[in-house]
């Protein structure tokens, strides 16, 4: 699948997001290595910390189907900007591979990191 396809993806899927307090809404759209996609949408809650984000979302979608292995996961929002993973979804998504890639997209540019990129010295395992 092309990126710009799963961007579309990530950017359908903010249709479902709940965002009840901070009107934020937020799209993400896992590709698995089995080429499947998991989507995922930021769902908040009225204890403001049990809400969490689309990228764990997806993520939790996908492991929880039996998918251990991915290649890149698409984000999107309201933001006119890229829109970039909160630091707990970092962490989360690190321990599936530092090699995944994160896409975001502005207007026509899309930019391509891997979660290593955008979590330096990561702590992954122990
Ligand atoms: N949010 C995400 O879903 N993903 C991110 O990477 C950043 C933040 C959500 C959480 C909350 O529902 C709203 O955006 C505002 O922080």
């Amino acid at each position: 699948m092309d990126y710009g396809a799963l961007i579309e993806k990530a950017q359908e899927a903010m249709k479902n997001a709940y965002v009840k307090y901070s009107n934020f809404r937020v799209g993400a759209a896992l590709l698995a290595k089995s080429g499947k996609v998991y989507t995922g949408c930021n769902i908040e809650n009225s204890s403001y910390g049990a809400t969490i984000c689309a990228e764990r979302v997806a993520f939790v979608k996908a492991i929880s189907e039996g998918e251990k292995e991915f290649e890149a996961i698409a984000v999107a929002s309201d933001l006119k900007d890229f829109t970039y993973p909160c630091g707990i979804c970092r962490q989360f998504m690190s321990e599936w591979g530092l090699d995944i890639k994160l896409i975001t997209k502005s207007g026509e540019k899309i930019r391509i990191h891997t979660i290593g990129e955008l979590l330096p010295e990561a702590f992954v395992d122990f």
